[in-house]
């Protein structure tokens, strides 16, 4: 892993407009700020419905974002205008003031052609059948991402490439001319893969890549998923419901409540040492193999529904849930503060 950022994402927002309805929609992505390292797994976890989807997708604008700021590899993409950035001089180092703090300014509305990052980034989804086009052979779905991006000359080079890249996702070369259903999920799965490393990306935001997939073929797509990362130098943003998938082959972990990001840290700090008290539901729910640590281990569940992001609570939007919650929690919304060393959380009751 490379100290270099690929991916910088500040204040973000994706509302959904409802139709019919006043106001500002389904609040999806309540200004969520985040790096991504070069090379590196940032584990993105949370419940079901709580934005981890609409976040990956409208970092690589599938979604049109709101609001905020996406920065990719030192090219803004995404601006809404008015952020807060650092001022920097002409070799990008952060000029600061003369109270020793970086000097600040308000960034301009950018919104960047998006076909040369449409290459550079790509999704594997969460539903493979959904995802490949029921009527297109192997061949043509993998195909059809070498020609949009114009990668090969020949059509003897292209059908070669289309040849290497199932052998290395474990299909082979006849499974060119079939077509989806002919495939079980985890081949599909594969198929999927295949079509996004077609346009040789460098960031891949894998949304649940496994979650559709019988348990005993999670494991081999993501080891093969963590060969590549090694081979070629990937950096994913990689998306699970659930902290066990994610804290092994994560270097950091993010994780999301109702639209925003509570908490921030190396894989093996916020697994061992939680701050926020939804991390801590998080993880009293991951099972153990230790029978005798299992008893002794309380699983903490939290009371009442995860409210609805057309309406989410004013303050922490956890605190209707939160057993720790007080007066202060009901009205500001926590900022996200760094409590250790690259261990960020957003919570008023840490202090
Ligand atoms: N295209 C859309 N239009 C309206 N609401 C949406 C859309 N996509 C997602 N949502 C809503 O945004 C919220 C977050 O959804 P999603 O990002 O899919 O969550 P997750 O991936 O964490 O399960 C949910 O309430 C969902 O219903
Ligand atoms: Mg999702």
């Amino acid at each position: 892993m490379d100290d270099k950022v690929l991916l910088q994402v500040q204040n973000l927002r994706k509302y959904f407009h409802v139709k019919g309805v006043k106001g500002p929609g389904v609040q999806a992505v309540e200004g969520v700020s985040l790096e991504i390292k070069k090379g590196e797994t940032l584990g993105l976890v949370g419940e079901s419905g709580c934005g981890k989807t609409t976040l990956g997708r409208t970092i690589l604008r599938l979604h049109e974002p709101t609001s905020g700021r996406i920065v990719y590899d030192g090219k803004t993409i995404y601006d809404s205008g008015s952020i807060d950035i650092p001022e920097l001089d002409k070799n990008g180092r952060q000029i600061l003031g003369k109270d020793g703090k970086p000097l600040m300014k308000k960034s301009k509305k950018t919104s960047a052609d998006m076909l040369p990052y449409r290459r550079k980034m790509q999704i594997i989804f969460q539903d493979p059948s959904a995802s490949l086009d029921p009527r297109m052979t192997v061949g043509e779905i993998i195909g059809e991402a070498i020609d949009i991006h114009k990668l090969t000359n020949t059509k003897a080079e292209r059908t070669e490439m289309i040849k290497s890249l199932l052998n290395s996702v474990g299909l082979n070369t006849e499974h060119a001319n079939r077509f989806p259903h002919e495939f079980s999920g985890g081949q599909q799965q594969r198929v999927g893969i295949a079509r996004a490393l077609a346009v040789k990306p460098e960031f891949i935001v894998c949304d649940e890549p496994i979650s559709a997939l019988d348990v005993s073929i999670q494991s081999q797509i993501v080891n093969m998923l963590e060969d590549m990362q090694e081979d070629l130098g990937l950096t994913y943003l990689f998306i699970a419901h659930d902290l066990s998938v994610v804290r092994h082959i994560s270097n950091r972990i993010g994780v999301m409540y109702l639209g925003t990001l509570v908490e921030l840290g190396e894989s093996y700090e916020l697994n061992k040492h939680p701050l926020h008290p939804y991390t801590k539901t998080l993880l009293s729910a991951v099972p153990v193999p230790d029978p005798e640590k299992s008893r002794e281990r309380k699983r903490i569940v939290l009371e009442g529904e995860i409210p609805s992001p057309m309406n989410p609570p004013a303050g922490c939007r956890f605190h209707t849930r939160c057993p720790y919650a007080t007066e202060k929690c009901k009205e500001a919304i926590p900022e996200l503060k760094e409590y250790d060393k690259g261990h960020w959380a957003a919570c008023h009751v840490l202090g």
